[in-house]
């Protein structure tokens, strides 16, 4: 539908997580008319579900050098070096900046910041706040940060289509809004720079850590815009998240890769320590490591899960270091002071995303991507984990040097969008909210830590089909499913699932978090490249 309001602004930031409110943050402070619109409340986003932490060299005698070549190992080949540079090299001032914002971050008793080990690091390198409430800590504080600096924000904007000008350059987002006073309904906002910070797209696959607004709206969003995507069959699959039984759904509970930073024991039912001897790390090795030990330890001993053992912690470490941790799992019936959890791997992280340059922009002018949103080249095959807070906090900042050089430089953004006509294209076939659930499900069967050509293309066929049938019911019978939140969720998930399908497809190796039984070796020869995709705009 035709937008019934609209707003103009220098730039518009899509989502409210660590990437997308430091763009924000940063975008005033340097006068720019600033517009944050994100799809439920501020703090709603992945961010504040963050345990572990943020990684940098902050700790003495680590270094951004050893913190690259850790991150390098955990992406198997495939990260692009100069932007990991950039990461580790930028990010200890950048954590100090969040600081500066207003985080409090765990401090030892002579005032240092306390640092712990998650997987693939070889340090202790990874800053936390409040035990294992990182993610909260910091989204308070930045939440705090914009009301505090009166920033425009719109909540419970699902953002819908990128509006270009005659040229293809960025010129606003259209946006569905519910229950926001004077912004109600379809409406736009104008603006020359478009930050996509959207976050993750977990909900794909029926088990995550991921909230339920992590539906994929920015990878979609930037897939109708004809901007190029890449990396998108990299699914982390965190090693160990609560169990509460083989058919729940929706999001799970995270079992921080800190507790194992901090000495648990992952074992099986007869409490044997199987991560020994499997690699140098043992329980600490990289993530897509650890999750696929664990995997193979189910199958070979025909489990629904294994065990994370921490009851030599006590009863003062656990409420102390893990307090978020062990109320989770106290509020399940399990009590990990007195007895191993019960762990399984589940989709986690998105490590692939809307491909962008090392200052976040992407292959449409004016449209910047950052966060889990994007694909800046920083995790390869496999995130490092505590990296994607960095990432965020990172990228966001360069992008907002970009969009102010290119202000200065050619005044592209310092122009005011003129309402832009936007091409006839045909309606969009809608999902009704339901195909969510079927689409979860065909993902885990086919798609999830472990993939066969076989399985993979069972899904893409079956995913074909949700496809079909909804453009056949538009093209027969002009029926579509209502607009809603529901519907584009659906909708949106749908498009990149076939999407991820296609490449997890087309990649026919094993590589990092992509995980082929039926090629179960790395192809350094033919597969050291990234499956890049665009789709044709006006296609449906
Ligand atoms: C965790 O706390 O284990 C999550 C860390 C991450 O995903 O980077």
């Amino acid at each position: 539908p035709a937008p019934g309001w609209s707003i103009d602004a220098d730039v518009v930031v899509v989502g409210s997580g660590v990437a997308g409110l430091t763009a924000a943050l940063r975008c005033e402070a340097a006068g720019l008319r600033t517009v944050v619109v994100t799809k439920a409340r501020l703090d709603d986003g992945s961010t504040r579900w963050a345990q572990g932490g943020i990684a940098a060299a902050l700790g003495e005698g680590d270094t951004p050098e050893q913190h690259l070549d850790d991150t390098l190992v955990a992406g198997v080949g495939l990260c692009d070096e100069e932007a990991v540079r950039i990461l580790v090299t930028e990010g200890p001032d950048a954590v100090r900046r969040l600081i500066a914002t207003g985080a409090h971050f765990d401090e030892s008793e002579a005032g240092d910041l306390e640092l712990t080990r998650e997987g693939g690091h070889h340090r202790r390198r990874i800053a936390h706040a409040g035990g294992d409430a990182t993610g909260a800590e910091i989204s308070r504080a930045l939440v705090e940060a914009v009301r505090a600096r009166g920033l425009r924000t719109i909540e419970n904007a699902l953002v819908l289509d990128l509006l270009t000008d005659a040229e293809g350059r960025t010129a606003g987002v259209t946006l569905h809004v519910m229950g926001e006073g004077q912004h109600d309904g379809v409406g736009a906002v104008h603006a020359p720079a478009v930050v996509l910070a959207t976050g993750g797209m977990g909900q794909v696959f029926s088990a995550t850590t991921n909230p339920s607004v992590s539906t994929g709206d920015g990878v979609a969003l930037a897939l109708r815009a004809g901007a190029e995507v890449s990396d998108l069959e990299f699914v982390q699959f965190h090693p160990t998240v609560l169990f509460l039984g083989a058919d729940a759904e929706g999001q799970q509970p995270l079992v921080s890769e800190a507790v194992r930073g901090e000495g648990a024991h992952l074992v099986d039912a007869d409490g044997v320590r199987f991560m020994v001897g499997q690699h140098e790390l043992a329980e600490l090795a990289p993530r897509d490591i650890v999750a696929k030990g664990i995997t193979r330890r189910m199958q070979e001993r025909d489990a629904e899960h294994m065990f994370l053992d921490a009851r030599h912690f006590g009863a003062d470490m656990w409420e102390h270091r893990f307090p978020t941790i062990l109320a989770a799992c106290r509020a399940h019936g399990i009590d990990p002071v007195a007895e191993p959890i019960p762990i399984a791997p589940a989709a986690h992280y998105a490590s692939g995303g809307v491909r962008t340059d090392s200052r976040g922009r992407t292959t449409v002018p004016g449209l910047y991507a950052c966060g889990e949103v994007a694909c800046t080249g920083v995790h390869g095959a496999n995130r490092l984990a505590s990296n994607s807070l960095l990432e965020g906090l990172v990228y966001a900042e360069r992008i907002v040097t970009d969009i102010l050089a290119a202000r200065d430089d050619d005044g592209l953004h310092a122009r005011v969008p003129a309402p832009v006509e936007q091409p006839e294209r045909p309606a969009h076939p809608l999902l009704a909210p339901e195909a969510r659930f079927a689409i979860q499900r065909i993902m885990t069967q086919g798609a999830g830590v472990l993939r066969s050509a076989e399985s993979l293309a069972q899904a893409a066929d079956r995913l074909q089909q949700l496809h079909t049938d909804a453009r056949d019911a538009l093209a027969e019978n002009g029926k579509t499913a209502e607009p809603g939140v529901d519907t584009w969720e659906a909708t949106n998930l749908l498009c990149v699932a076939r999407v991820l399908v296609a490449a997890a497809l087309r990649r026919d190796e094993t590589r990092g978090c992509h995980w082929r039984e039926d090629r179960p070796d790395r192809d350094d020869t033919a597969w050291r490249r990234h499956i890049v995709v665009r789709l044709n705009p006006d296609r449906t």
